[in-house]
């Protein structure tokens, strides 16, 4: 759509010189009905710039425009609707789709560009849970839309594996754990820990004392101290890896929050150096009045870092390490003063990237109304989400298709991506209620009903290819026969896709992605069921083939992006 665009633009400003192409390119619309026109120019802008009338304008434009992939133009009201020629669109877009192939869509606007994207990022020793899933899925989808556009992403997952917690979790293995139950319950057992502790604490304040004593050990090396911290990282590292195997997701680097405690000395000089740094009844911090945001509050009176510091010293090492063009962060909303300070210290540290930094914020998710709380142990785990719905998803499949092969491959690559898609089908900043039912729910706009939809056109194409000995992956560019809507609404719901992913990177919106294989999946089952598609006419059956087969790279492609599978067969 956008390279058509672009033709148009440049005959328009041939016509009138002194209308910039560009913003042609941006009054382009598509109508709000197919019947309106394939696409339609509002000439009420050019209006005044040329003192015309936008009557008159589309008028004239509706005579002197000649474009080979325009049939028909109509001038209404001062819009100029085009009416395009269906076989010659439905050539371009095929040959694009089937030569291109999986980098159909793709752009290159990203080459030697680096972008550093900071997600999922859970915190050890307490479960992975719900919330943690919005980051991680939101992450890994804008990893490949980045990717797929010829950026250079480093993904890393900033663990949060340093911090007072790990104190209170000491002193509470030491007076109500033990090894065997730590190693048999894994997160659960610290997690309970954990639970015990702030209860215990309502009691007895001085546990609070004795938790700072065993964080201050660990911040001087202590090795008592160290060696259970380790052992807790080891123990949640295992955990989480299973739950990112599960997800299909991984990172370029685990460095978490104590990868920097030996860089923070050196940061907390050049602070002092740039005068920025203040001290307070004790403390450490920076104050960002002039920007009218509270003091971001680096360092505790007894000496211990705070998560501000981390994330500056973090970020410092990011740009020396990868001189990245752009750093994203994937947090909750919850965290959004977090980022504006700290992103403010780093612009009065003098960095001009500070404007590179980003601050990716989505919503929250709430459980039965209520908020989840890890210390209150209100926790929806992930993992068991996940397997509920795999689960279901083998007892449909023994119903309905026993004898399908790899079931077990089928169900874990479904139920997963019925979650995923749930998660991103609202747009980013949305409250989530957690629903049981809804991310179970495979039926409707879901993702396996995009997983089924791509399922049935690699069916389509085998049963074809079969009977006629020709590899399935080998489906020719031909010539294009189109007569009827359906799928000619098909041609132009594929030509958008390009348009979608540059739209969903811009505005760093997963769903958009998401929407458009919903509107492209249930277009294909329109055509589906309106057509024959093995019919005995060759050019009409290579023509439906062609379709079909556009359709099923077009949507194995979006669901990679947003990080889903697409088995040939369900
Ligand atoms: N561990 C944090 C949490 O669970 C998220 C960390 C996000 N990344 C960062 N660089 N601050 O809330």
């Amino acid at each position: 759509m956008k390279a058509y665009k672009i033709r148009i633009a440049e005959q328009v400003s041939e016509i009138y010189p002194s209308i910039p192409k560009e913003d042609i390119v941006l009054s382009l619309e598509t109508p709000p009905q197919p019947d309106m026109g394939d696409m339609t120019l509002p000439c009420f802008p050019l209006s005044k710039l040329l003192r015309r009338s936008p009557l008159y304008i589309a008028e004239e434009l509706k005579e002197q425009l000649q474009l080979d992939f325009i049939e028909r133009k109509e001038a209404v009201a001062g819009y100029m609707n085009m009416y395009f020629d269906k076989m010659s669109i439905g050539n371009d877009v095929v040959t694009d789709i089937l030569t291109r192939r999986e980098h159909y869509g793709s752009q290159t606007v990203g080459h030697g560009k680096t972008i550093v994207i900071d997600y999922s990022s859970p915190n050890i020793a307490k479960p992975f849970h719900i919330a943690h899933l919005r980051s991680t899925v939101i992450g890994h989808s804008l990893y490949r839309i980045f990717s797929f556009q010829g950026y250079q992403c480093i993904g890393i997952n900033h663990l949060g594996d340093w911090g007072t917690q790990f104190g209170k979790l000491i002193t509470s293995y030491r007076l109500w754990g033990n090894a065997d139950a730590v190693e048999k319950g894994g997160i659960d057992e610290l997690l309970r820990l954990y639970v015990v502790f702030h209860e215990e604490a309502e009691k007895q304040p001085d546990l609070e004392n004795e938790a700072r004593r065993w964080f201050a050990k660990m911040e001087q090396g202590d090795p008592e101290a160290l060696q259970l911290w380790e052992w807790f990282v080891d123990i949640s590292l295992t955990e989480f890896r299973r739950t990112y195997h599960l997800l299909g997701v991984s990172f370029d680097s685990y460095a978490g929050e104590s990868f920097y405690n030996d860089q923070m000395g050196a940061v907390i000089e050049e602070l002092k150096a740039k005068g920025l740094l203040v001290e307070d009844d004790g403390a450490w911090l920076v104050r960002l009045d002039e920007y009218e945001l509270p003091p971001a509050l680096l360092v505790k009176q007894d000496g211990s870092s705070l998560y501000h510091m981390r994330d500056i010293t973090a970020a410092l090492y990011r740009k020396k390490t990868y001189d990245f063009d752009k750093a994203i962060y994937v947090t909750d909303y919850a965290q959004n003063l977090h980022f504006q300070q700290w992103f403010k210290v780093i612009e009065r540290m003098g960095y001009e990237w500070a404007n590179e930094l980003v601050h990716v914020a989505f919503g929250r998710v709430r459980l039965e109304g209520r908020g989840l709380s890890t210390r209150k142990g209100n926790v929806l785990k992930l993992e068991d989400v996940l397997q509920q719905a795999i689960a279901k998803v083998k007892s449909i499949i023994e119903e309905r298709n026993p004898s399908l092969r790899n079931k077990e491959e089928v169900a874990r690559a479904v139920g997963v991506g019925a979650v995923i898609f749930h998660d991103l089908s609202m747009s980013r900043i949305k409250d989530i209620d957690f629903s049981w039912e809804e991310a179970l729910q495979f039926e409707g706009e879901t993702g396996p009903y995009v997983q089924f939809t791509h399922a049935r056109a690699s069916q389509v194409l085998k049963k074809a290819y079969r009977s006629r000995d020709i590899p399935a992956s080998d489906v020719a560019v031909v010539p294009i026969h189109l007569a009827d809507e359906t799928s000619y609404q098909l041609i132009k719901d594929l030509s958008m896709f390009g348009d979608v992913v540059e739209r969903a990177m811009e505005k760093l919106e997963p769903s958009i992605v998401t929407r458009y294989l919903i509107d492209l999946a249930q277009q294909f089952n329109r055509f589906y069921h309106e057509h024959h598609i093995l019919v005995e006419d060759a050019e009409v059956l290579e023509t439906r083939l062609a379709l079909v087969k556009c359709v099923q790279i077009t949507l194995k492609d979006g669901l990679w992006l947003i990080g889903i599978e697409a088995p040939k067969e369900m």
